[in-house]
């Protein structure tokens, strides 16, 4: 076991240095750009938002500046699961004078957390200079951090989809139940048919055994690459563990509450697995940022 956490280490040391070089040469003009990750779903209450600010946790112990957007419009959610109140939002940087960095709450282990509010749905009608603006003070996000998570709401309301295809890379959380899985599949069709090559992660929530995963994997997957021509990628699988909701209650993300918890392990594996994973460079090359992106998909 030892042995094949050195390996797995030395193997994203490497890959660290690689995606550095890489990452470096092809985004010349606008600096480092940030990897951003959206995390959705489609049925409501599978596990996102817990999901979201334990990987967050994990990403950072490893060294990465990590922002999470918390983009549910209607229910702000990472703030309650950990306790906080956010003394501004995104509206405060949409309507007001705030920079993107003053909005960011300083979260556990250093990560930063910016509540979405309702402000994006102030975009629509928003004269050009005024959005242009807008995009440079959210591009001051790609100084703050190397990841940022978006935490959606459920569902497929167009805010939602607009993140979701601005993203680099989509996590889709899912649990075994038929009900969760039809809404994944849902999703999985409405991105496809945006964008056939968006690179579609999934993420199995609640298991009760590995096989449990597999299979609820495994069935997505069959009919995403039959009926609809996409494929998705595993990302791994989180046990159902009581340590989650009791962390919930205690308002301390599980990772630090419970760091030798089943979901806690899953959770590691998960961020190493992330850091891993080679981010296809097309990705970083459209012309625009991301913020442009979702701005220009939301108007
Ligand atoms: N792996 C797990 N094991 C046990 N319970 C879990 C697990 N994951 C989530 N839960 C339970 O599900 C609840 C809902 O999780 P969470 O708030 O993260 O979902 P969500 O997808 O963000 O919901 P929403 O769609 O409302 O934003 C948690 O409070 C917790 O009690
Ligand atoms: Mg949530």
């Amino acid at each position: 076991m030892s042995d094949q956490a050195a390996r797995l280490r030395a193997m994203i040391q490497q890959k660290r240095a690689f995606e550095k070089m890489v990452v470096n040469q092809n985004i010349p003009q606008e600096g480092q750009q940030a990897r951003v990750i959206c995390v959705t779903s489609g049925k409501g209450g599978v596990g996102k938002t817990n999901f979201t600010l334990n990987l967050a946790i994990a990403l950072s112990k490893e060294n990465k500046r990590v922002v999470i957007i918390d983009a549910d419009l209607g229910l702000a959610n990472i703030d309650v699961v950990l306790g906080v109140l956010p003394k501004y939002s995104l509206l405060d940087v949409i309507n007001g004078d705030r920079s993107i960095q003053e909005v960011a709450v300083r979260g556990p282990n250093d990560i930063k957390i910016i509540s979405g509010g309702s402000g994006l749905l102030d975009l629509i009608d928003m004269p050009q200079e005024k959005i242009q603006r807008l995009i440079e003070k959210f591009n001051g996000l790609n100084q703050m951090a190397d990841i940022i998570l978006i935490d959606t709401g459920a569902g497929l309301s167009k805010a939602v989809l607009s993140f979701v295809l601005a993203a680099h890379e989509v996590i889709i959380v899912c649990t075994p139940e038929p009900t969760a899985i039809t809404d994944a599949y849902a999703m999985i069709k409405t991105i496809g048919m945006r964008d056939r090559d968006k690179t579609i992660k999934l993420l199995i929530n609640r298991v009760e055994s590995t096989n449990e995963g597999k299979m609820t994997f495994e069935k997505l997957q069959n009919a995403s690459s039959r009926f609809l021509n996409v494929n998705i990628e595993k990302l791994g699988y989180l046990t159902e563990d009581i340590h989650v909701s009791r962390s919930v209650k205690l308002q301390n993300p599980f990772l630090l509450q419970y760091p030798s918890s089943m979901a806690s392990k899953n959770i590691e594996m998960i961020a190493q697995r992330i850091l891993y994973d080679q981010v296809p460079q097309e990705n970083f090359n459209s012309s625009k940022g991301f913020f442009s992106r979702v701005i220009s998909l939301f108007r």
